[in-house]
C-alpha cells in the first residue's frame, strides 16, 4: 500500500516508520527542510528509543522516504494520514489551522480518489470538516473518504506501543474505507475496534482525560496521606490490586506534563463548553495538576526557609523519563520559581538538556553529571524518574553541604535514605 503521512512530529514520524516496518511504502511530508534533510539520512529529530534504528532500516529497504514537496508526497498515495499538530489556542481550545491546511494540500495535489486518515488529536466534528475542505478543493470526479484513527502511543515507548498496543480505534462511515484501513493495520496484530467517526474522535480525548483524572486523583490522595501519616506507595498498590481500578497511572508525583494531557484536558473542557456543558470534574483535574506541579517549592521552603543565594541541584528536566521532551514539564515552573526566589540553579538531565536550554531561564546552569550537579549544593530536587537517577549511588548526596533530597517522583525507599543518613522528603510518604 502506498501511504503518505503529512507532518513528522512525534505522532507522524512514529506512524510513518511503523507503517513502513510492517511492509507499506510510506512517504512523509514536512515543511521543515532541515528536518527533512536529516530524516532522509536516517537521523531522527526526536529522542525515542528504537526509532532511529527502524528509520535507517526502512530507508535502506526503500519503504520509507521523506520530502518537503506535497506534489511528490501525494502523487502515488492511496491513503493519506494527517498527523500535524493541534496546539492549544489562548482559550484552551485546539488550533485546527494546520489540519485545515493539510486537508487543502491533499485536495490540491492528489490526482485520484483518496482516503484521508486523521491521526492528529481533533475535536468531535473535525473529520467532517476535513471531508468538506477536501471535497471543496478536489478536482471534479474524484472521491474522498475520511477515517478517524487516533493514536494512543506514549512518548518514550512509542515503538513498543505501536506493536503491542491495547487497541487500534478506527472510526469510519464508509465500509470500503474501513476495510482498507483495517487491512493496513492488520500486521500490527493489535485488536481493532470499529466505531463511528464522532465516537472515535471522542475516545481519544476521553482516554487522555481519564488518565489525567487518575493522576490528579492519586496526587490529591498523596497530599492527604502526608497530612494523615499514611504512605501513598502502599495506598496505590492496595488500590491497584482491584482490577476495576488497575495499577497503572496511580503513581503520585509532581503532576502530569507533556504535549498531550495538559492540552487535551483543556481542549475537552472547551469542546464540552461549546455545547454548553460544564465539565466540572475535568476542570478540577486541571487545577489540581497546576497546584501539584509547584508542590516541591513548598517542601523546599519548609526545609530551607531562605532559598536566596542557595545552590539548588535539579535532577531531571524532561516531563517523564526516556524522552527529551520538555513540553509542559513541571521543571519549567519549578526552575522559574527557584530563580525568582534567588537560588543558584544547577540542573542535570541525561537527555533533555539541549531542549531545556532553549526553554528554561538563561540563569539556569547545567552540569554534565549527577555528581557535578549535586556537588556542594544546599538541596537536591528530583523532577524526573530516570533510571540513572533511581540507580545512583546514594553516597553522592554526601557531596552536598548537608544531604537534603526533595524527591517529586519517589525514586528511593524511605529505608535506604534513612540508612544513608539523608534528610529525605518525597510525595505522600511520612518523613
Ligand atoms: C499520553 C498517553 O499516555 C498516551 O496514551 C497518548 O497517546 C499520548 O498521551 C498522546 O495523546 O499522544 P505521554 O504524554 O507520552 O502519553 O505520557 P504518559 O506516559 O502518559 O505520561 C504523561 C504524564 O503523566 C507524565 O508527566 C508522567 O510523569 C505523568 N504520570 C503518568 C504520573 O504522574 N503518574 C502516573 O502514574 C503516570
Amino acid at each position: 500500500m502506498n501511504i503518505c503521512v503529512i507532518g513528522t512530529g512525534y505522532v507522524g514520524l512514529v506512524t510513518g516508520v511503523s507503517l513502513s516496518e510492517i511492509g507499506h511504502h510510506v512517504i512523509c511530508i514536512d515543511v521543515d527542510e532541515d528536518k527533512v534533510t536529516k530524516m532522509k539520512k536516517g537521523i531522527s529529530p526526536i529522542y525515542e528509543p528504537g526509532l532511529s534504528e527502524l528509520m535507517a532500516k526502512n530507508i535502506k529497504e526503500k519503504r520509507l522516504r521523506f520530502t518537503t514537496s506535497h506534489s511528490e508526497g501525494l502523487q502515488q498515495a492511496a491513503v493519506v494520514y494527517i498527523a500535524v499538530g493541534t496546539p492549544e489556542n489562548k482559550d484552551g481550545s485546539a488550533d485546527l489551522s494546520f489540519v485545515a491546511q493539510a486537508a487543502k494540500d491533499i485536495a490540491e495535489n492528489v490526482e485520484h480518489d483518496v482516503i484521508v486518515v486523521t491521526k492528529s488529536t481533533v475535536p468531535v466534528g473535525t473529520n467532517a470538516m476535513i471531508k468538506e475542505i477536501v471535497q471543496t478543493h478536489l478536482s471534479d470526479g474524484l472521491q474522498v473518504e475520511v477515517v478517524s484513527n487516533p493514536e494512543f502511543l506514549k512518548e518514550g515507548s512509542a515503538i513498543h506501543d505501536s506493536f503491542h498496543g491495547d487497541r487500534i480505534v478506527i472510526g469510519a462511515e464508509n465500509e470500503q474505507a474501513f476495510s482498507i484501513i483495517e487491512e493496513i493495520n492488520q500486521p500490527f496484530r493489535v485488536p481493532i475496534f470499529k466505531t463511528d467517526i464522532k465516537s472515535a474522535e471522542m475516545i481519544k480525548y476521553a482516554s487522555n482525560a481519564f488518565l489525567a483524572t487518575k493522576i490528579s486523583f492519586i496526587n490529591e490522595i498523596s497530599n492527604i496521606c502526608e497530612l494523615l501519616g499514611a504512605n501513598i506507595e502502599n495506598v496505590s498498590t492496595g488500590m491497584g490490586l482491584d482490577q476495576r481500578i488497575g495499577s497503572q497511572f496511580l503513581k503520585a508525583g509532581i503532576g502530569y506534563g507533556g504535549s498531550c494531557f495538559p492540552k487535551d484536558t483543556k481542549a475537552l473542557i472547551q469542546i464540552a463548553g461549546n455545547v454548553e456543558y460544564e465539565f466540572e470534574l475535568l476542570k478540577g483535574v486541571v487545577n489540581v495538576n497546576k497546584k501539584q506541579q509547584g508542590i516541591l517549592i513548598g517542601k523546599l521552603n519548609d526545609c530551607l526557609p531562605v532559598i536566596s543565594g542557595k545552590k539548588i541541584a535539579v535532577l531531571g528536566l524532561a516531563f517523564k523519563p526516556n524522552t527529551d521532551d520538555m513540553r509542559e514539564s513541571a521543571s519549567i515552573l519549578i526552575t522559574e520559581e527557584l530563580i525568582k526566589l534567588g537560588a543558584e540553579v544547577v540542573a542535570y538531565d541525561p537527555i533533555a538538556m539541549d531542549n531545556a536550554k532553549t526553554i528554561l531561564s538563561s540563569k539556569v546552569q547545567y552540569a554534565d553529571s549527577i555528581e557535578r550537579a549535586v556537588d556542594n549544593s544546599d538541596a537536591v530536587l528530583i523532577l524526573t524518574d530516570w533510571d540513572e537517577i533511581k540507580n545512583v549511588d546514594l553516597a553522592v548526596f554526601h557531596k552536598m553541604k548537608r544531604p537534603l533530597v526533595i524527591d517529586g517522583r519517589n525514586c528511593f525507599t524511605l529505608e535506604a535514605m534513612e540508612k544513608n543518613g539523608i534528610d529525605y522528603h518525597s510525595i505522600g510518604r511520612p518523613v
